[in-house]
């Protein structure tokens, strides 16, 4: 029967690691992957999130399971992380997952499971979220959002593909630091995108997965405490693998923002139900952590602190790459006003592929640059080799 199968292409985004870790040249640079990595190379593990774990060590006294929506007190901190008091707290219904992968794909089957067929994806977007959404039975329509030659946010283009959605549409959005272009949606501008998803009665999912990796940790929900408290209904797609470095611990959560407390009861019955029947219940460590952090006045002061500390060094990379780069593509200067880990260079994959082949410089075929990937003392070197292309 498996010779019904046909063999899947392996994930280009995660074949690069292999592709890297194989290459013996000293010089090499990984641009791939979006993990942060500090001045040595090294991905480093919180100094709160270590604390954290040794606490859990010590105190920990059984491993029974927990239930499918998860860590209760984790879920409660975190959506105070992403949604402050913006919204009375008996309409969220929350439930952890694993990761942020496992957040879209139960938003994905929540959507379908109430009859909605299709999702509006503003492209370029994160190769998976297409593929989650197919996966899930949904239909993603994509919208142009970024023009890569120009560096600009094709706004308009959006609001224009938003009007003519229909209602009970779903709309994926970024809250911040856009994965793959880094392209800023300003404050005015989500005012103006959550009148345009209210009036057109839209389901807006907004994916969260680096919160204060853009402008800070407020600041980069800031857009999205505006959508949800405009909006009747959202759902909201939570990472905790870079703010808080867990990225193999899976831990994350989707929460929905509903109009009454009944509401919120039924659909997170809804979740949970869909929980159940995918993996059952979330793994439980990577959760634990963020809650004893986020519980932990001292733990959570250190774990900003790091995490500012971290922003601050890929703004500085930001800013040496535009500056570097700006005389040979003058509209790269956006590098520097572009937020998160990446953006999107206006390379060909031919361009690509000499960059990987004659000088170890890693990224994947859309020539997307994870700039958190990037130490200072390998600035010029990038550049001097973008710019010979
Ligand atoms: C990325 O875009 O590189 C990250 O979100 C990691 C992943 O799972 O693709």
């Amino acid at each position: 029967m498996f010779d019904a199968l046909t063999r899947q292409p392996d994930d280009p985004l995660l074949a690069l690691i292999g592709l890297y870790r194989k290459d013996e040249r000293p010089g090499k640079v990984d641009l791939g992957v979006g993990v942060y990595r500090d001045e040595t190379g090294h991905t480093p593990i919180f100094r709160a999130v270590k604390a954290a774990e040794k606490r859990l060590l010590e105190t920990q006294d059984s491993k029974s399971y927990v239930g499918p929506e998860g860590d209760l007190v984790f879920i409660d901190h975190l959506w105070t992380l992403v949604g402050g008091d913006t919204i009375d707290r008996s309409h969220i219904a929350g439930v952890q997952t694993p990761g942020g992968s496992g957040a879209l794909r139960l938003a994905a089957d929540l959507i379908h499971q109430m009859g909605g067929k299709r999702i509006w994806i503003g492209l370029p977007s994160w190769p998976n979220h297409a593929s989650i959404f197919k996966t899930a039975g949904l239909e993603p329509a994509g919208y142009p959002f970024f023009d890569v030659p120009t560096q600009t946010v094709l706004f308009d283009t959006m609001i224009t593909a938003l009007q003519s959605a229909a209602a009970g549409d779903a709309v994926l959005l970024h809250a911040s630091c856009h994965n793959p272009t880094g392209g800023v949606i300003t404050q005015a501008q989500w005012m103006e995108l959550a009148a345009v998803i209210a009036e057109r009665g839209l389901l807006p999912l907004v994916d969260l997965a680096y919160q204060g990796f853009g402008r800070g940790l407020d600041e980069d929900v800031a857009g999205l405490r505006h959508l949800i408290g405009v909006v009747p209904e959202a759902l909201v797609a939570v990472s905790c693998s870079k703010s808080f470095g867990l990225y193999r611990e899976r831990a994350g959560a989707i929460f929905a923002v509903t109009a009454s407390s009944s509401s919120a009861d039924t659909v997170r019955s809804n979740l949970a139900g869909l929980a159940r029947t995918s993996y059952s219940m979330p793994p439980d460590h990577g959760a634990a952590i963020v809650r004893m952090i986020l519980s932990d006045a001292e733990l959570k002061r250190d774990w900003q602190a790091e995490l500012e500390t971290m922003r601050l060094r890929i703004t500085n990379i930001r800013r040496a790459l535009a500056e570097g780069l700006r005389d040979r593509w003058q509209a790269l200067g956006a590098v520097a006003s572009q937020e998160g880990m990446f953006s999107l260079l206006p390379l060909a994959e031919a361009d690509v592929m000499r960059l990987r082949n004659e000088h170890g410089i890693y990224m994947p075929g859309s020539g997307r640059i994870n700039i958190a990937g990037l130490k200072t003392a390998e600035v010029d070197g990038v550049i001097a080799n973008f710019k010979n292309l």
